[in-house]
């Protein structure tokens, strides 16, 4: 079940968080799967501003969550994870989609995100769910500043690729 995420998720998303990025050391990510998760005041701002959304199991326990952020008008994936135990069952897609919604209910153009483009479960995999590369020179303030500070982080010494989807699917 999909439900807005509670302050009394959120030491469960860290650990989601840790828990599926352990698959970037496969690749030779360790920085990434090292890298820190969100602190708790950071996703406390989530919940504040109903833009963190969890799957919940039978016990309502969160096993994915996604956090969304507005970006030039747009809906902007900051962060989708879903804990390895459960992936494979569409449960990022969906969470994916339920975003897309609030997006649409919200008047927004579009879902971005930005992600690595060589990783399998990154570019590839939106790019299944229909985002499209989003074209630097079609970026708003907000998104160009997002990617430069990528870049600050050192996060682009993996391809990095920014993508949409329109928040209205094409019929
Ligand atoms: C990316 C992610 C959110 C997908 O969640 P999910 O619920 O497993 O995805 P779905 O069930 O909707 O789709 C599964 C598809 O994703 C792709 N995928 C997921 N994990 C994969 C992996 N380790 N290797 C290759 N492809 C993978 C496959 O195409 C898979 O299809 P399959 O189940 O038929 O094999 C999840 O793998 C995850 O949390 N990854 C780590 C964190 C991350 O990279 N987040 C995105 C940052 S931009």
């Amino acid at each position: 079940m999909i439900r807005l995420a509670r302050n009394d998720d959120l030491f469960q998303l860290q650990d989601i968080e840790k828990a599926a990025g352990e698959a970037f050391r496969a690749l030779g990510m360790d920085s990434v799967a090292d890298d820190e998760p969100l602190t708790i005041d950071q996703l406390r701002t989530y919940v504040a501003g109903a833009r963190s959304w969890v799957h919940a199991d039978g016990l309502d326990f969160a096993v994915a969550y996604i956090l969304v952020d507005i970006v030039d008008g747009n809906a902007h994936v900051e962060q989708v994870s879903v804990h390895p135990e459960q992936a494979h069952q569409g449960l990022g897609s969906e969470l994916l989609d339920a975003a897309r919604i609030w997006a649409r209910g919200h008047g927004m153009q579009r879902q971005t995100l930005s992600t690595f483009r060589d990783v399998p479960w990154n570019a590839p995999y939106y790019r299944r769910l229909g985002f499209e590369d989003f074209d630097a020179g079609s970026w708003g303030p907000e998104l160009r500043r997002l990617m430069e500070h990528e870049a600050e982080l050192g996060l682009t010494r993996w391809p990095r690729v920014a993508m949409q989807r329109p928040a209205v699917p094409p019929g």
